[in-house]
C-alpha cells in the first residue's frame, strides 16, 4: 500500500495547524513522529485517520480517501493512548479482543482460539478474565495494541505510544510491532529511544511544518 499526503493544511478557528504537510508512506515504513508539545504531531494523527478536517488530498494507492476509496480505508486503525478508557468496552480483557475479532469477521468459535494466541503472545493470558478497567495504565496500553492488531491493519495509527509505558513494557511492545510485516505504522512519541528502536523512518514536526523525513539510520549518524 502506498499512502500519499499532499499539501495537507488544517486550520482550527483561523489558527493555522498543519502547514503543507507533504509525504510518502510505503508498505514496511514504521515512521516516528517526534516533535514538541504542540507541534501538530496528534493532528497529523488525526488526518491520517481521516477523523478530523483538512484541506490537501490524503491518497491511498493514488485515490483520494475521501471519495472514491472510504470503505477500503477501513483498514486503518487508529490508537490513542492520550484516553484508553474510551476505547475499552467489554467485562473482560478476553471479551475485548474476541469482540474486536468478531467485528472484523472472524467466527466466535475461532475468535476465542485466536484471542487467546494474541494474548500468550503478550504474557497477558493471566489477565484474560479481568475487568479491562482495572488494568494498569501500561497494560491497557498494550490491551487496545492487542486489539489494533488482531483487525489486521494496513495502516496502523498511534499516538503518544510509550507515554506512562516502563521499560520492560516498551522493549515488549518494541518486540512485538517489531515482528510485524506488511504494514504501515506511524507513531507519535516523545521517547526518542524508543523512536530509533522501533522505526525506519523519523518525521520531525515543528510548529505544524515537517522539518525533517529520513530513514533513522541516517538521521542517527548525523546526531553522533
Ligand atoms: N480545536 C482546536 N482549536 C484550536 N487550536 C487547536 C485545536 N486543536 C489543536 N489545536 C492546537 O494545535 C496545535 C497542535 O496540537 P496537537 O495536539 O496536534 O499537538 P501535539 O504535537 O500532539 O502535542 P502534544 O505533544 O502535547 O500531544 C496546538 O497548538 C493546539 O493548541
Ligand atoms: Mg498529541
Amino acid at each position: 500500500m502506498k499512502i500519499n499526503a499532499n499539501n495537507i493544511n488544517v486550520i482550527v478557528n483561523n489558527h493555522k495547524i498543519l502547514t503543507d504537510i507533504t509525504f510518502e508512506l510505503n508498505t514496511n515504513d514504521v515512521v516516528a513522529l517526534v516533535g514538541s508539545n504542540g507541534s501538530g504531531k496528534s493532528t497529523l494523527i488525526n488526518v491520517l485517520a481521516n477523523t478530523i478536517k483538512f484541506d490537501g488530498e490524503l491518497l491511498m494507492d493514488g485515490k483520494d480517501i475521501r471519495t472514491k476509496n472510504r470503505a477500503n480505508y477501513r483498514k486503518v486503525i487508529s490508537v490513542s493512548f492520550q484516553n484508553p478508557d474510551l476505547q475499552l468496552f467489554e467485562k473482560t480483557v478476553i471479551k475485548e479482543v474476541e469482540q474486536s475479532l468478531i467485528i472484523n469477521g472472524t467466527n466466535k468459535k475461532e475468535a476465542n482460539k485466536e484471542a487467546l494466541v494474541l494474548l500468550k503472545r503478550f504474557k497477558f493470558q493471566k489477565l484474560a478474565n479481568i475487568n479491562p478497567y482495572s488494568l494498569s495504565a501500561g497494560e491497557k496500553r498494550i490491551l487496545l495494541i492487542i486489539i489494533a492488531i488482531s483487525r489486521k491493519p494496513e495502516l496502523l495509527l498511534f499516538d503518544e505510544i510509550t507515554s506512562n509505558l516502563d521499560n520492560k513494557s516498551t522493549v515488549m511492545v518494541t518486540n512485538f510491532l517489531k515482528k510485524i510485516k506488511d504494514i504501515i505504522i506511524v507513531f507519535s512519541t516523545h521517547d526518542f529511544r524508543m523512536a530509533k528502536l522501533l522505526s525506519n523512518k523519523v518525521m520531525i514536526i515543528e510548529s505544524g511544518e515537517i522539518k525533517t523525513f529520513d530513514d533513522t539510520k541516517k538521521i542517527r549518524r548525523r546526531n553522533e
